[in-house]
């Protein structure tokens, strides 16, 4: 041993921690590219088989389109959506006019509160379908207060739920209705282009929501609306 110098004797086991470290790197790359693999193929797998247990309890739609009273509506494009305040999104024609409106209500004394704006496929499947089950519901009473997936007016980003700061305690409430930002709305909100969806017996069979308000103000809303006021002012 004492033979061979002291360099040529670490020589091996450098070498030896050199290979190590390299099968480690390589080992450590292999893993990675595995796990992105992975996650590249679940991204890329199409979110509605998750869904499809819970979908499948859902009747057929109904000649008009209509789903348990709801009618479809597109998913906004992200590009068209502006945040209003952070969490809550509009259309940004919506958005606009929503902001004008609360400063004219800001400047009577009432104060409006957006309780809830855009949103998507996914948020709407998550309000609807685990309360249904929360609640044993079927999905005909659970459609009388909320709208299936793919079936509300909020997947447009033009509609929205409003509340009266001074009154949080009447907010997604039918007594809404005797809050001084009902009573507001009621009066002004047509000037801004915002009607009231669900009023008290509409014929689409939707529980009174005094909150939800969608806005009307350009063609395109107009078009997306269009079935929906028809149908509500038939006889
Ligand atoms: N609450 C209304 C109907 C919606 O879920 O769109
Ligand atoms: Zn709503």
């Amino acid at each position: 041993m004492d033979e061979i110098p002291v360099a040529r004797r670490l020589t091996p086991s450098v070498r030896q921690q050199q290979q190590h470290s390299l099968l480690t790197l390589l080992i450590l790359l292999a893993s990675l590219m595995m796990a992105g693999t992975v996650v590249f193929l679940r991204s890329t797998q199409d979110m509605t088989p998750l869904l499809d247990p819970l979908t499948e309890l859902m009747p057929p739609p109904e000649a008009d389109g209509r789903l348990l009273g709801h009618f479809s509506y597109p998913i906004a494009q992200e590009a068209d959506l502006v945040e209003v305040i952070p969490g809550r999104r509009l259309h940004g024609d919506a958005a606009a006019a929503f902001l004008a409106m609360q400063r004219a209500a800001a400047e009577e004394g009432v104060q409006l509160r957006l309780l809830s704006a855009f949103r998507d496929q996914e948020t709407q499947h998550n309000l609807f379908f685990p309360v249904m089950v929360e609640r044993s519901q079927r999905p005909e009473e659970r459609a009388k207060v909320s709208a299936p997936p793919g079936y509300s007016e909020h997947h447009t980003g033009y509609a929205l739920d409003l509340g009266d700061a001074r009154q949080p305690e009447l907010d997604l409430d039918s007594a809404f209705d005797q809050s001084a930002a009902f009573t507001w709305l009621q009066q002004h909100a047509s000037r801004y282009h915002f009607r009231l969806s669900f009023p008290a017996g509409n014929r689409q069979g939707v529980a009174y929501e005094p909150w939800h308000w969608r806005w009307e103000g350009s063609s395109h809303a107009l078009e997306l609306f269009e079935q929906a006021r028809r149908f509500n002012v038939a006889t």
